[in-house]
């Protein structure tokens, strides 16, 4: 895992952006797996302002996201979709009968988790997956737990997360979803490469358990040791408690 303290979001979001733009200008098609959450944005507003440079064009990549809330649809301002829309997909040239998501309105969850997976199978593979990390550890919607999941499961989220999230609900009047859809820790490790940004004191304790602790489902993220290709992108804030003598 190679670890990587900048000195703020916008030097993160430029060498993250870099690498992704490098990825589609490389591999014509390639398979692109997305994060939600405040931790890309600055990422996906430089992915945006190359595309409108010419500099790039999202138009034969394939998506794939993280997660999804349970009971909201696409035209929900608070679903991850939406979210996807508003942030990258919208302002480029992605074609979005290549974008895919978890659907939080599907009637049966288990076969909308296989279906997910199945697509997955069948794109190749995710050339570079992007992560955040909540702050109990979580990475997609995989909370702390006894076991780490394989393939794309419905999630009863912990309160911790409901704590962190919950504010984007209440700014619309509206209770945050207790469930979610997730990718799996599989579907997450199977990606060929595989890009994690944090920045903020609120995220130093899950850095410090990711970088220095042991692999265990109690900090899902810790599984990333694990993984041949993994770029942690830390801010001096998310750095501030690891050994100085690393
Ligand atoms: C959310 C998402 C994750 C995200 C994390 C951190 O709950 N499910 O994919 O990485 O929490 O979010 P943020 O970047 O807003 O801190």
């Amino acid at each position: 895992m190679k670890v990587i303290v900048m000195d703020n979001a916008l030097e993160i979001s430029k060498a993250a952006s870099d690498i992704i733009i490098k990825q589609v200008n490389n591999k014509h098609g390639s398979v692109l797996g997305f994060a939600t959450g405040a931790s890309p944005v600055e990422t996906y507003k430089r992915i945006i302002e190359a595309y409108e440079r010419n500099e790039v064009s999202l138009k034969y990549i394939t998506t794939f996201n993280l997660d999804e809330y349970v009971g909201l649809d696409r035209e929900n301002v608070n679903s991850y979709f939406y979210f996807m829309k508003d942030n990258l997909f919208g302002k480029t040239d992605v074609d979005f009968s290549r974008v895919n998501f978890l659907s939080g309105t599907a009637e049966n969850m288990e076969a909308e988790c296989e279906r997910y997976s199945q697509k997955i199978k069948e794109s190749g593979g995710i050339d570079i997956q992007l992560l955040g990390i909540g702050t109990n550890g979580h990475i997609g919607f995989n909370e702390p737990g006894d076991k780490f999941a394989d393939g794309p499961f419905a999630v009863k989220l912990t309160q911790s997360t409901i704590d962190s999230n919950k504010k984007y609900f209440e700014a619309v009047g509206d209770t945050m979803p207790e469930y979610a859809l997730t990718m799996g820790i599989g579907d997450i490790m199977r990606s060929k490469k595989i890009i994690l940004i944090a920045t903020g004191e609120s995220k130093a304790k899950a850095v410090k358990e990711l970088v220095e602790g042991e692999v265990s489902p109690a900090c899902p993220a810790t599984i990333l040791k694990l993984h041949a290709d993994v770029t942690v992108f830390l801010d001096k804030e998310s750095a501030a408690l690891l050994s100085k003598d690393r």
